[in-house]
């Protein structure tokens, strides 16, 4: 077709230019070949323009000329992602590569599995939807959970397809991929902005995300952005191919962008390989990359695996070594966080470090000081590795002048004159002033207004550090007292000090309209959900995950708060360290206080509800009982025990002959009178018995009410490969039922499911001759369930 020859019907002639353009735009992003003249293309463009604007029913939602810019929003929509948007977990050497492909060949016994490596984009990942063909919304991934709808903005993007090319696409396709800004748009961004005066962008994957985040879509068609796909999201299984690199293929044939540089590779020999002949290309790509990606290619091997919390157990990224600088020390600070962990901050002479200028850098803790030997005045590398905080990795000693003193530890809180502790065998000194110290106070209301934690819009941390430095509050607690006075009198305040007082009519009013606004946050954030409100209180180590458990779990907060920390560990992926961090961050009167302050002020809990019913099947005495960590307990033992039928009431009077009999060594029972012997672990064991007794009784109820659960004290065994979904998937759907999933086979194994070449447990279970149900009858038995 002739890109001149023209139809004399309308509509024909709209389709015809929009296929011009868009064969132009796919072959240009896709295929590398550049198509038709800018200017050509151009024309092309104004011409469907005026069509679409003198016959508006022609204007389609996947016409190009929608590529130019909707209506500026008034903000971004949620989007609720189908399937969450995961990230990837990063090995820095080749040896922590070799880990990772160890464990792939450990789990899936293939000496030398089969890889998709492609690079890493430093952009932004995105997540975008077609119904039919047709591109319909685009979400940035946000919390991985929720991200924002910035459709308008992604289709100024004229690498993402708008229709799908070809046929054989899924009624419903979700694809993922990298949003990034290649190098030479970015200079010409930027070069640009500096002859008119503008802001220039700090580097081009700031570029992509400030760009994408433009509430006016205008803004962003005029950002030079491109894309990349990388994987599926979500997708019914049936339709995907059995690899990864098939599905690659797919959606190139589909017109998506992929990037060139993706291949394959075998076993590790093959992986490190790619990554030496990138990072030998990695200067001269024409946009940046951080890294490559090594994803294990069968598609049914990634569903076996699963994942570890946010991220895949079949791929990973493996980074470039980060960029490194030389500067000087010119003071040592120390930094008080949330927790009271004192970190010293090296503050340098400036310097620009992969694009961005370092002022400051971490030196992490008094021992690596030590171990660095850094000193004011030193000549030091520092490193900047992605969003990493820079840090100090290396002091030239050879350059030290003369006149320099060996660092020590203040013994003081910089902050507020408490003494500086450091716990037995800990590398962090902590301030001891706790909630008295403004520095702790402060880090605690900034995480806790934050985004992710209670979303408090506006009340940022620079507001939050006048707020406490002009004495409005000093705890979270404090935050719902505020009034809009009390915002108007601190602005007035923070201007009067720092010489800013515009004292005209104008200003009061916007003042008051601001402090509305704060004011009406921070009503608004009053009812929060359980999961984020465990995670705004910042107790260490309970990140979202984990709080999200909790939540999941115990169900109410008035639980939470007293549980002791072997009971905490009976939850999935909650461990020793951050179980007792949980119960000594409760044990604290301050906090506790804190929490009732919150509650009285109105803060309500919005989803508070039973005790999950997938918690009786953890409560068994013996899992009580190994959770105490008692010396020589080992869960054999602890079986053994639960086994005289005594409740964890009663054990604790149990008469030692009465324990030997039961079968226990006599060195175990000497070692269980021991511990109990400690008045602090007997403390901790009737803490923890009234626990696990009010627990079970509550499991029990949620049990035995109506809805009690089909496969309520089965205990069940999956092995072998699934066809129609993963170990994992199969578990979690029996454990909806009531199940408890166990790892291996016993005589108290109610049923196994076996898929394809199960082995020893199958086996076992023949011999056992325990119930063995195959991907059939599983499947029929959860549809029967409506599972
Ligand atoms: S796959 C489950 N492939 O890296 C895996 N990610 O830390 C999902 N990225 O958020 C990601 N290049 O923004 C994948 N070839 C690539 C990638 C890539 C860059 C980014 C992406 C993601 C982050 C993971």
């Amino acid at each position: 077709m002739n890109a001149s020859e023209t139809s004399a019907d309308p509509a024909q002639r709209a389709a015809q230019l929009r296929t011009l353009i868009e064969e132009a735009n796919y072959r240009y992003h896709v295929l590398d070949d550049a198509a038709i003249p800018d200017v050509e293309y151009d024309r092309l463009m104004r011409e469907l323009e005026a069509l679409e604007a003198t016959h508006p029913e022609l204007a389609r939602l996947d016409s190009p000329t929608r590529r130019v810019g909707a209506r500026p929003a008034e903000g971004f929509a949620e989007v609720r992602h189908a399937q969450r948007m995961l990230s990837l977990a990063n090995a820095f050497s080749e040896a922590e590569v070799g880990e990772f492909v160890q464990r792939i060949v450990e789990r899936t016994g293939n000496a030398e599995p089969r890889f998709s490596v492609e690079p890493k984009f430093d952009g932004l990942a995105i997540s975008l939807r077609y119904e039919n063909g047709v591109f319909v919304q685009g979400a940035t991934r946000g919390d991985g959970e929720t991200g924002e709808d910035v459709s308008a903005n992604l289709r100024t993007i004229r690498a993402i397809p708008l229709r799908l090319r070809g046929a054989d696409w899924p009624a419903v396709l979700e694809v993922r991929g990298e949003v990034y800004m290649p190098r030479a748009g970015f200079d010409a961004y930027n070069a640009k902005a500096r002859a008119e005066g503008g802001k220039v962008l700090a580097n081009p994957r700031n570029g992509a995300a400030g760009s994408l985040r433009q509430l006016d879509p205008a803004i962003t068609a005029t950002r030079p952005l491109a894309f990349y796909a990388y994987a599926p999201g979500d997708m019914v299984e049936s339709e995907l191919p059995a690899t990864h690199s098939a599905f690659m293929t797919r959606l190139r044939d589909w017109g998506f962008p992929v990037s060139h540089l993706v291949e394959t590779a075998r076993g590790l020999d093959g992986c490190l390989d790619y990554f030496r002949r990138i990072g030998a290309q990695r200067d001269t790509l024409p946009f940046d990359i951080d890294g490559v990606v090594y994803k294990l290619d069968d598609l049914a091997l990634q569903r076996e695996l699963g994942f570890v919390g946010r991220t895949p157990r079949w791929a990973i990224a493996h980074k470039f070594p980060a960029q490194e600088q030389t500067t000087r020390v010119l003071a040592i600070d120390i930094n008080i966080g949330r927790t009271g962990a004192a970190t010293p901050i090296a503050r340098l002479e400036a310097v620009q470090v992969a694009g961005v200028v370092v002022t400051n850098a971490t030196l992490h803790n008094a021992d690596q000081i030590e171990r660095l030997d850094v000193r004011v005045g030193d000549s030091v590398i520092v490193r900047r590795a992605g969003d990493v905080i820079p840090e100090v990795m290396r002091v030239m000693h050879e350059l030290r002048p003369a006149d320099t003193v060996k660092w020590q530890m203040p013994t003081h809180c910089p902050i507020c004159r408490s003494e500086l502790v450091r716990e037995e065998k800990q590398v962090v000194w902590r301030c001891s002033g706790e909630l008295i110290c403004p520095a702790q106070q402060k880090e605690s209301i900034i995480h806790f207004a934050s985004r992710r934690a209670m979303d408090i819009d506006g009340l940022g941390s620079r507001l939050i550090e006048d707020l406490c430095d002009l004495g409005f509050v000093s705890s979270i607690a404090d935050l719902y007292r505020l009034s809009v006075a009390d915002f108007v009198e601190m602005k007035r305040r923070a201007d009067e000090r720092d010489g800013t007082t515009p004292e005209t009519v104008k200003a009061g009013k916007v003042a008051s309209k601001w402090a509305e606004n704060l004011v009406e946050a921070i009503e608004h954030s009053k009812r929060a959900t359980l999961e984020r409100f465990l995670f705004a209180l910042g107790i260490e180590h309970v990140g979202e995950s984990t709080a999200k458990v909790l939540a999941q779990w115990f169900g109410t907060l008035e639980r939470i708060r007293h549980m002791p920390w072997p009971l905490l560990k009976l939850l999935p992926d909650i461990g020793g360290e951050v179980a007792r961090s949980i119960d000594q961050f409760f044990a604290q009167s301050g906090n506790q206080q804190a929490l009732d302050d919150l509650l009285v002020r109105g803060v309500v809990l919005s989803d508070e509800h039973d005790v999950s019913a997938k918690l009786k099947s953890r409560l068994g005495v013996d899992e009580f009982l190994v959770q105490l960590e008692i010396p020589k307990l080992t869960p054999r033992r602890a079986e053994q025990l639960a086994a005289t039928g005594n409740l964890p009431d009663a054990l604790a009077g149990l008469p030692s002959q009465q324990l030997v009999s039961a079968g226990l060594p006599a060195d175990t029972v000497a070692a269980w009178l021991a511990w109990h012997a400690d008045a602090a672990n007997a403390t901790l064991y009737q803490r923890s018995v009234r626990a696990w007794n009010e627990l079970s009784e509550l499991a029990q109820s949620v049990a035995g009410s109506a809805t009690a659960l089909p496969l309520e004290g089965k205990t069940v065994v999956l092995t072998g490969t699934l066809s129609s979904m993963s170990r994992d998937q199969a578990g979690a759907k029996l454990e909806a039922l009531g199940a408890k999933v166990a790892g291996s086979v016993s005589k108290k194994t109610d049923f196994v499911v076996a898929g394809e070449a199960a082995g020893s447990k199958l086996d076992k279970a023949q011999a056992l001759a325990v119930e063995i149900w195959d991907e059939a009858k599983l499947l029929d038995y959860l549809a029967g369930q409506g599972a």
